[in-house]
């Protein structure tokens, strides 16, 4: 047990989690027509949402019925697995989210559901350098909650794993072992920044969807995305993060301006540790 979080099939979460991962398991049944997109905090999970969405919401092939919903506010339109559809007081009904229903989990895959791999859905992953992601979480720990955790003792921590859905390198490993499989997508967030029209189109090819290319990706921009996020003023994310908190800087490398080469070095030893023998490493960022 760590403070709020505790360890359950090897990954550290708020107990509240893994109530909800119990529900998911006895309750959520996949439709083919379902998307869910997985990511570890901090990797890009927002900036999928909205492309997720605005992919669909410019689809010629598929009909999406809210279109109505023009605030490209993507946590609105993407609800949260764990919590707001199988936490203890959901805010939201899996029944009456019209198809096909796009959901959003950080929950290792090994605690979905056996039947997401096997019931048609399509799960989209989206991963991160851990440099970057650790960076990312790190500035979030300290403008949200105010408290300057020193960045070595925040980063001893991602490194024994001791983070929101920590592991990060198991986590990422147990979707990786799955990427050639039907049905699963595994993305990364310098490829999206590298080449947003290609990635973009690949997103759309494999939800099965002609797309609007050019104007999902100008619609999805960190500016414009950010831009939204200010509009909605103090908005606030159901883990009680303001909605503008997830648009910080949005590139890729930014810890170069944070970790020493003793750091990234020793995140590179981690990841051929763990990573060892699985064809990931860190050369695929
Ligand atoms: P930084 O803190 O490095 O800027 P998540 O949505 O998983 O919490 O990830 C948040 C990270 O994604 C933040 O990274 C945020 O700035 C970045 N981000 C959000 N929207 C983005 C966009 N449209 N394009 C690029 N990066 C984006």
């Amino acid at each position: 047990v760590d403070g709020q979080r505790i360890r359950h099939k090897g990954f550290w979460f708020k107990p509240e989690f893994i109530t909800a991962s119990e529900a998911i398991r006895a309750h959520y049944t996949p439709l083919p027509s379902d998307i869910i997109l997985a990511s570890f905090p901090k990797t890009g999970t927002t900036w999928l949402k909205a492309l997720t969405f605005s992919i669909l919401r410019h689809s010629s092939t598929i009909h999406d019925d809210r279109d109505h919903l023009d605030n490209l506010n993507p946590h609105e339109v993407v609800p949260f697995l764990e919590i707001e559809l199988f936490g203890e007081n959901p805010s939201k009904d899996t029944t009456k989210i019209s198809c096909p229903r796009v959901f959003n989990t950080h929950l290792p895959l090994s605690f979905l559901p056996d039947t997401v791999m096997t019931s048609g859905s399509k799960v989209i992953y989206i991963t991160r350098h851990p440099a970057d992601t650790f960076v990312s979480l790190w500035h979030l720990y300290n403008n949200k909650f105010g408290t300057e955790i020193s960045i070595q003792e925040a980063f001893d921590d991602f490194c024994k794993g001791i983070v929101p859905a920590g592991p990060y390198f198991e986590h990422v490993l147990e979707f990786w072992e799955a990427r050639d499989r039907d049905g699963v997508l595994f993305l990364t967030y310098e490829e999206l920044k590298g080449k947003p029209e290609e990635n973009v189109k690949r997103i759309a090819d494999f939800l099965g969807c002609k797309t609007m290319v050019e104007k999902v990706v100008k619609e999805c921009s960190f500016e414009n995305l950010r831009g939204a996020s200010k509009e909605t003023g103090e908005g606030v994310h159901w883990s009680g993060t303001k909605y503008k908190m997830f648009f910080r800087k949005g590139v890729v490398g930014d810890w170069k301006n944070h970790l020493t080469q003793e750091m990234m070095k020793e995140l590179e030893d981690i990841a051929e540790m763990k990573w060892r023998g699985s064809g990931l490493d860190l050369n695929i960022f």
